[in-house]
């Protein structure tokens, strides 16, 4: 994150110390850099722009409103996946033609909200949601603009529980059943086909499978003749969680994009969610603990598995770097772990680590992406404070959540 440096042994986060802030904010808390939001929502842009595509922030992977807010006013839309983040993405001022719904799942409220919203897409996932959408339209006198997503059986080379491309996947309809449902959607006279959508996985940092799916897309349009406005490519592009890792270059892939949209003279729709928000934010947490065990000492922090899952879900790696450097060493291996009553609840084995001692505070990286929007109550633990930087001005998009009334609830 190039708005997240050290100035001498601390720590910053554009203008602002974390020591500092960590020192009167009660941790464990989320703090992002929103200058760091909009350099990389306007590359995201620059690469693309001879395509011009909407960008549809994916609310999933941070559905803070305030964040919904920023990225309204760079121009961004939103992929939503539920009511609530349809509602959210149009109480952060998102134009409602600006937003596509996706999920396997929609329940019939959801769809109607999104059909009296009068939203750029709903993109089906199923033959029956179709239908369902077609039947819902007629009752409320409209005619509704859908997209198709099909599952193209293309290998993502991703984590296999954030794969969604392949046949095994339960995401979109394979290209074969897609063509027999093409024979009778013109019977369905309330909804629209302007669309096909796919989105292959998550935190690929490889071009080759975007291209494959590209060509399987290309191949299917012409050979069913679809007149299309809009093909929605999806998310999926990985960021570098370490520095082996490389982020995924996208030059090449825009330029594949910019002729597949000139063929088919289509307007292009993206739904990046990591690429955009993942390494705008750390997890700022203290060492309550700690304790020695047999062969490695255990730093027990006050962040756990509910406030950050990515670890105890996909045995994700994320940095932890200290909030204020020095430069003793600790002696052997030592465990980051949290508090709550799960051996998952861990956050990575360091050796050789700087010298770290109770009440210090430490950053959880590139935790902006699936970090607060996959958090919970579990052992009913409060959803914790959100804080949004740009340059030395210091804003809570998030109060964390009042105890009594999570009890009380
Ligand atoms: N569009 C659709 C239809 C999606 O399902 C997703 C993510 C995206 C876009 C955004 O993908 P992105 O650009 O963020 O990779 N919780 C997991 C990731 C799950 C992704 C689910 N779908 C994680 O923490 O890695």
């Amino acid at each position: 994150m190039q708005y997240l440096r050290y100035i001498g042994k601390n720590l910053f986060i554009e203008k602002l110390s974390i020591k500092n802030i960590s020192k009167k904010q009660k941790t464990p808390f989320y703090i992002y850099s929103e200058n760091q939001i909009i350099t990389n929502f306007l590359k995201f842009k620059n690469t693309f722009k001879k395509t011009n595509p909407l960008i549809c922030f994916a609310a999933k992977s941070n559905s803070n409103l305030n964040i919904l807010r920023v990225l309204g006013r760079l121009g961004a839309g939103a992929d939503v996946v539920s009511g609530g983040e349809l509602l959210k993405a149009l109480k952060a001022g998102i134009k409602a033609k600006k937003i596509v719904f996706s999920g396997v799942g929609k329940t019939e409220e959801e769809l109607k909200i999104a059909i009296n919203k009068n939203i750029l897409l709903i993109n089906c996932e199923s033959e029956s949601e179709a239908k369902l959408v077609n039947s819902l339209a007629k009752k409320l006198r409209k005619k509704v603009s859908i997209g198709f997503r099909l599952n193209p059986n293309v290998d993502a080379k991703t984590h296999k529980n954030i794969s969604t491309g392949k046949a095994e996947n339960k995401f979109g309809l394979s290209i074969k059943s897609f063509k027999i449902f093409l024979k009778t959607i013109n019977s369905l006279k309330n909804i629209k086909l302007d669309a096909l959508s796919v989105h292959i996985g998550s935190q690929i940092l490889n071009d080759a499978p975007f291209r494959k799916t590209l060509s399987v897309m290309s191949k299917l349009i012409k050979e069913v003749r679809l007149n299309l406005k809009y093909v929605d490519l999806g998310g999926g592009f990985g960021i570098n969680y370490t520095n082996k890792e490389k982020p995924i270059n996208l030059n090449k892939y825009s330029k594949h994009v910019e002729n597949f949209s000139k063929k088919l003279d289509c307007k292009i729709i993206f739904e990046p969610g990591r690429s955009i928000i993942g390494n705008t934010g750390l997890l700022i947490s203290k060492v309550q603990f700690i304790k020695k065990g047999a062969n490695k000492n255990f730093i027990i922090l006050d962040a756990g598995m509910n406030d950050f899952m990515r670890p105890a879900l996909y045995d994700a790696f994320h940095q932890i770097i200290p909030v204020s450097k020095n430069a003793a060493k600790t002696k052997g291996k030592i465990e980051f772990v949290g508090p709550i009553c799960e051996s998952t609840c861990k956050f990575g084995i360091y050796k050789n680590y700087q010298k770290i001692n109770e009440n210090d505070f430490i950053a959880i990286t590139n935790v902006g992406a699936y970090g607060s929007s996959l958090s919970s109550n579990y052992n009913t633990r409060p959803l914790i404070a959100e804080i949004l930087i740009n340059k030395n001005k210091f804003r809570y998009i998030r109060k964390k959540q009042n105890l009594l009334k999570l009890i009380n609830s």
